[in-house]
Parts: structure tokens; C-alpha cells; sequence
């Protein structure tokens, strides 16, 4: 019986459906089921019993390939401590985030010993030649390809044998063999897949740049998350300078690690020390709150600020940037029960400096502490950093790697940490470490310096065990 050859994906998601309907069945976007033409197996003779042997896995080769390190850390970090030869690697984002201008620089430095080969289906080479003045990145090795048809593009990089191939973007490259414009589903995936055999059978590594879009007009990189080895995600808000690169999927490293990037002038600059970076003009301020969140496997100092208003309509409004607004929900509501404060009739807006993005619980009473802050009027002492997460019934639950953060602290010469009771951590000399139980011990600990103490909790009718 002749098997369908016709799928739906959605261009958002990726999921899959038999049918075409108006809403995606996986994400519930609307309009984004894309026709997705599935390839039929080419040859489906059985193959001969010789080609199917296993092997013990003790005989499996265990060298590791050698990674190419390139000259920037922050980026091998996120790769997993390099580039894998023969590994696909998506680097996905909005448009104008900077991926053009961070794969130049990679480049430029894969191109100082070997060749790399630049296909740039979206801008002119003369385009791609401007931009790597300005990055500094003229190189010789680097070899530009201002193409979109994928037969050509395979082509080269055989011919070729770069040391990296850059494929800048996958919305733009088409194979002739399929139907559907740049950018369709069939397209994108298909494209995808060929370049990853490609990848494996030559040992080049290939990144593939995939715009985010919010239209879903065109297929966006999680439509390839599962073909590819690598999915990398550069975020940062266009008007700020910080970049953050974001592994979600690494078959070769972790996919917890970031990397840390300033965009300037003369292009990227790697930020390998993201706290001094983020604190650089941190002031004690009403609802400011250092925090420390781990990413990966490094800590990182960063500023939370809350700002709470009066609002006399009915509506209020609880508005989080860079931390998740059910986050926010639970924390208030712990604090409205626990502190007895009310924000029935409040607006809370919460932000994360420098555009991060705190996916960790450890960030809580930093949090709490930030929006009692702003709430009460109470500037928060200089120097502190707070680190907990906070339980349902205002306990302060313990995190993980205290000792990591507690160091990143006294490393940036903050003078005292609010962690949670019991916790086991060493601690770091110059840092005065305080044990707290529940929110209403950190904030009275937090805000009963010499002076202000007994104040504030009069006034906010706290009791304090
Ligand atoms: P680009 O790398 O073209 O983004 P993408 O490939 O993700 O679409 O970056 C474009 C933005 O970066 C643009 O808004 C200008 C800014 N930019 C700088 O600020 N400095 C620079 O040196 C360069 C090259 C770009
Ligand atoms: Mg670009």
C-alpha cells in the first residue's frame, strides 16, 4: 500500500500532525501548519549481514576527536570545550541579535590556522566583507560563498574541507530536489538533514544560523532541535549591550553552560567575567537585590530590582522580565502571608539587569527581599547578596553549589550573604555569612542595620522568631 507522503509540521514547534488544521495540536499556535513533504526511503533492499555486525563496546574506539578551541572561551564553554569535527550546530535567534556578527568572529579565529568557509545566503559578500572590517576579522583563510542553492553549497564544502563551514542561514538555502520556497518546513528540515549527513561524512563542522520569528512565515530553529547536535540560542535585548549564548541541547558537552558577550562598536567582545560586568554600576537602591545564579556551571552576580506602585484600578499588573511570572506569583503570595503586607491594590514590575535571565529558584528571597524592599522603603545594606529558595509556608530552602556562589561573592567584595539555615558550605574569608530559616528572618537580618533595625519591623508590623 503506498504510504502518504505528506506530513504537517509546525513551524514553531516542530510537531508533527497527520492533518492540517488551523491550531497546532502540540503548542496551540495558530497557523503555523506548514505541508511537510516526507523524503521516501531512496533504496530499501535489505542490506547484507556483514554491514550489521556489533562490536563490544570495549572494543568502540574511546579516542576522543580533538575539539578546535577557538580564541574565545566563553564560546568554547558553551560548545563543550570546543568545536567537534563533523558536528551540526545551530545557532538560533531573533533577527539583529548579533549571530552574523558572532559567527564572523568565529571565523576569523578558526581562519588563523585553516580555512573556513562563510556560504551567506541572506546578505551580499560585499555585506559580509563590511561587517568583518568593522569586526576585524579580514582573514585570507576565510572563504565567502554568496549562494542558496544547496547542491552548490554541498558542493564547496567537500571541495573545500574547511576547517568550519558556516551556513548563514538555513531559511535561505534550498534544495532543488524538493518543493517549497526557502524557509518552508520541507525545506529547512530537509536542508538540515542533508547538511548533517554531510557534516558526518566529511568531518567538517557546520553551524547553521536559524532566525527566530514570531509570524512563523518561516520555519524557525526549533523545527530542526532534534536533527541537529547542537542547538545554541543568542539572546539579549537589541538595545543593551550583553549577549548571552545559551546551549539547549549539546550532544557533546553540557546544555546548561552560557557564554557571556558585550556587543560594541567593533562588534562582539567575550565578557568572561559576567559578574564584575553586570555589578559594574550596581548602586544600593531601593528594591535592589543581588543575587547569585548559577548558570551551568558558573556563578553569576547579578542585580534584581522590583519596583511596587499603586494602582487604583481594578486591574494590577505583575510584570516580570528576565524571571518566570509565576516565579513572581508564588513569591508575593508567600510574602503577603508570611509578612503580612498586601499588594491587592499594587502594580509589581520585577527586572533582571543586564537583559539575564534567571531560570533557578535560587534567586527567591532575593526576590522577596527586592519587592519588601521597594514595598517598605527600605534600601537594601550595601554589599549584600541573598541566596535561597523560598518554600510555600516562607522557609528558606537550601541550593545547590552554596560554596560556588558563596566565593563568586567574596570574589566581587560583597561584605555579607543571606543563605539558607543548615546548609554546609565553606566559607569564604572577608564574607559575613548568615544563616536564615525563613523570609521573616531575612528581612530582618537583612534590614536591621544598627540604625534602621526595630524600625522597619515596627512598621511593617513584622514579628520576627
Ligand atoms: P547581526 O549579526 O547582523 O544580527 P543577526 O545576524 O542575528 O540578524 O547584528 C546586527 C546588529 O548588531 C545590528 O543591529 C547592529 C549591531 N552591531 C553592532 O552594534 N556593532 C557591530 O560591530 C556590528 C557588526 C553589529
Ligand atoms: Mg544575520
Amino acid at each position: 500500500m503506498p504510504r502518504s507522503t505528506i506530513t504537517f509540521v509546525c513551524t514553531e514547534c516542530g510537531g508533527e500532525s497527520l492533518r492540517w488544521a488551523g491550531q497546532c495540536p502540540h503548542c496551540r499556535a495558530w497557523n503555523t501548519l506548514q505541508e511537510f513533504q516526507v523524503r521516501k526511503a531512496k533504496d530499501s533492499r535489505p542490506r547484507s549481514p556483514q554491514s550489521a555486525r556489533p562490536i563490544s563496546l570495549v572494543d568502540v574506539d574511546s579516542e576522543n576527536s580533538p575539539r578546535a578551541r577557538l580564541a574565545w572561551d566563553e564560546l568554547n564553554r558553551v560548545l563543550g570545550g570546543g568545536i567537534v569535527p563533523g558536528s551540526l550546530v545551530l545557532i538560533g535567534g531573533e533577527p539583529g541579535v548579533g549571530k552574523s556578527t558572532l559567527l564572523m568572529h568565529a571565523a576569523a579565529q578558526m581562519a588563523r590556522s585553516g580555512k573556513v568557509l562563510y556560504v551567506t545566503g541572506e546578505e551580499s559578500a560585499h555585506q559580509v566583507r563590511m561587517r568583518a572590517q568593522r569586526l576585524n576579522a579580514i582573514e585570507p583563510g576565510i572563504l565567502l560563498l554568496a549562494e542558496n542553492d544547496l547542491d552548490a553549497v554541498c558542493e564547496a564544502i567537500r571541495a573545500e574541507a574547511p576547517r568550519l563551514a558556516i551556513v548563514d542561514s538555513i531559511q535561505t538555502v534550498t534544495d532543488a530536489g524538493f518543493e517549497g520556497g526557502a524557509g518552508s518546513v520541507t525545506q529547512v528540515r530537509e536542508s538540515a538533514a542533508r547538511l548533517m549527513r554531510l557534516a558526518k561524512e566529511v568531518g567538517v563542522p557546520i553551524f547553521l544560523v536559524g532566525h527566530v520569528t514570531k509570524d512563523g512565515s518561516i520555519a524557525g530553529p526549533r523545527v530542526l532541535e532534534h536533527i541537529v547536535d547542537t542547538v545554541l540560542y543568542l539572546e539579549g535585548d537589541r538595545r543593551q549591550e550583553l549577549r548571552i549564548l545559551r546551549a539547549t541541547k549539546n550532544r557533546f558537552g553540557s546544555s546548561e553552560e552560557i557564554g557571556v558577550f558585550a556587543m560594541g562598536e567593533n562588534g562582539l567582545e567575550e565578557v568572561p567575567d559576567p559578574s564584575a560586568a553586570l555589578l559594574a554600576d550596581a548602586a544600593s537602591a531601593l528594591g535592589t537585590v543581588i543575587v547569585a545564579a548559577l548558570e551551568g556551571t558558573r556563578p553569576i552576580l547579578v542585580e534584581v530590582q522590583s519596583l511596587v506602585n499603586k494602582n487604583q484600578n481594578t486591574m494590577v499588573r505583575r510584570i516580570a522580565n528576565g524571571i518566570d511570572v509565576n516565579r513572581l506569583h508564588m513569591v508575593v503570595a508567600v510574602i503577603e502571608k508570611r509578612l503580612d503586607l498586601t499588594f491587592g491594590q499594587k502594580d509589581i514590575f520585577v527586572s533582571v539587569a543586564g537583559g539575564i535571565r534567571i531560570t533557578e529558584p535560587a534567586a527567591d528571597l532575593g526576590l522577596a527581599l527586592s519587592i519588601v524592599s521597594n514595598e517598605r522603603n527600605r534600601p537594601m545594606p550595601d554589599g549584600l547578596v541573598a541566596i535561597g529558595e523560598l518554600g510555600l509556608s516562607g522557609e528558606v530552602r537550601r541550593v545547590g553549589h552554596l560554596e560556588r556562589r558563596l566565593h563568586e561573592a567574596a570574589r566581587h567584595g560583597l561584605t555579607r550573604a543571606l543563605i539558607p539555615a543548615g546548609a554546609k558550605a565553606g566559607r569564604p574569608s572577608g564574607l559575613d555569612v548568615v544563616e536564615v530559616r525563613s523570609l521573616a528572618d531575612a528581612v530582618s537580618a537583612a534590614f536591621s542595620s544598627p540604625i534602621k533595625s526595630g524600625v522597619f519591623i515596627e512598621e511593617a508590623g513584622l514579628t520576627v522568631s
